[in-house]
């Protein structure tokens, strides 16, 4: 299968790429810069670069400034915005304008859509919450979504915070419990709902193969922990002094309103859609996950 991958080398973007290689698709690859081709791997920077013959089957749209990537300035702001709404408006109308769409748009967004919430349990079906973060999640699902009246499935896969070892979140996490200091931001009772980028790779997978599967799709583990429970799970794997709080105001001084929608306040999400469709999760728990990671650092770990 011919598949268009905005934001393919990212960090989510990487892994999904060596994967469908692996599988046997072809990939095209858009990005901002050049990159040389590989075999079944070609990347343009504009889609009007993207082969017609034959035209992408699938579009998997990834691409977004990073959200912990910078503080939230005004100007940042509009970068997170434009990055994926007027990124996914220009690409919504390119697969408008094809002689024969695409079959699909696996459309990432992210678990900020719920914006922050208590313990409840939250499914596909929870309403939005408020923020910066969820703001932007509905604006651009709904761009996505433009695209659905014209026959194209449209999955909005809701991405919890995807750890693996060596890349994104996680490197920061680790950070403080590698110099020995286990702590968990504010009061440490907020729910981080993650997933291991092995399973977040296969969910799209498992999206792209299911015809009957649109709309919403929590992509998380189906334990989420509280942050207290985090660190009492990486301190199984490192040598540190006891876990301990970061104020939030210290947090807010570092991050600023970054921290409150990051991590002073989270959601409890469930992937109740993949759990009733049959998906099996590589590493459904955070212990499984921490040991698949931290397996590669045995110098860190307690002996
Ligand atoms: N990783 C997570 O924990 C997580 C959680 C929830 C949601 N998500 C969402 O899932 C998507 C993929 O995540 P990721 O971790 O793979 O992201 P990433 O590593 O930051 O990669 C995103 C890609 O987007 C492109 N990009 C960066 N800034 C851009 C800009 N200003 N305008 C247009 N394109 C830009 C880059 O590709 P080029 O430089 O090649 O153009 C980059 O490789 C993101 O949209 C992210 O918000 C991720």
């Amino acid at each position: 299968m011919h598949i268009l991958i905005t934001g393919g080398t990212g960090f989510v973007g990487e892994a999904l790429r060596e994967h469908w290689l692996a599988a046997g698709h072809e990939l095209t690859i858009l990005s901002r810069s050049a990159h040389p081709d590989t075999r079944n791997c070609r990347y343009v920077q504009t889609l009007e670069a993207v082969p017609a013959s034959p035209s992408p089957e699938a579009v998997v749209n990834l691409a977004g400034a990073s959200l912990a990537g910078k503080r939230w300035t005004a100007a940042y702001k509009k970068t997170l915005v434009d990055s994926r709404v007027e990124g996914t408006r220009a690409l919504v109308a390119w697969m408008r304008g094809l002689p024969v769409p695409p079959r699909v748009l696996l459309n990432a967004s992210a678990i900020g859509f719920y914006g922050p919430r208590d313990s409840e349990p939250l499914g596909e079906d929870a309403a939005a919450g408020s923020g910066f973060a969820s703001e932007l999640c509905q604006a651009w699902e709904a761009q996505a979504l433009a695209v659905a009246d014209i026959g194209v499935r449209v999955c909005l896969l809701r991405l919890g915070v995807v750890l693996d070892a060596g890349g994104g979140a996680f490197v920061q996490m680790a950070q403080p419990f590698r110099m020995g200091i286990a702590s968990w931001p504010g009061g440490g009772e907020q729910y981080l709902s993650w997933v291991h980028r092995a399973d977040a790779v296969a969910a799209f997978d498992f999206l792209l193969q299911q015809e009957a599967m649109s709309g919403p799709v929590n992509v998380t583990a189906p334990a989420p922990v509280t942050q207290r429970d985090f660190c009492a799970a990486m301190r199984e794997h490192f040598r540190t002094l006891p876990g301990m709080p970061v104020p939030g105001a210290v947090m807010r001084l570092l991050l600023g309103e970054m921290a409150d929608e990051l991590l002073l306040t989270g959601q409890r999400v469930m992937p109740q859609r993949l759990q009733a469709s049959g998906f099996l999760w590589r590493h459904p728990d955070i212990h499984s996950a921490l040991e698949a990671m931290l397996g590669a650092h045995a110098g860190d770990r307690l002996p």
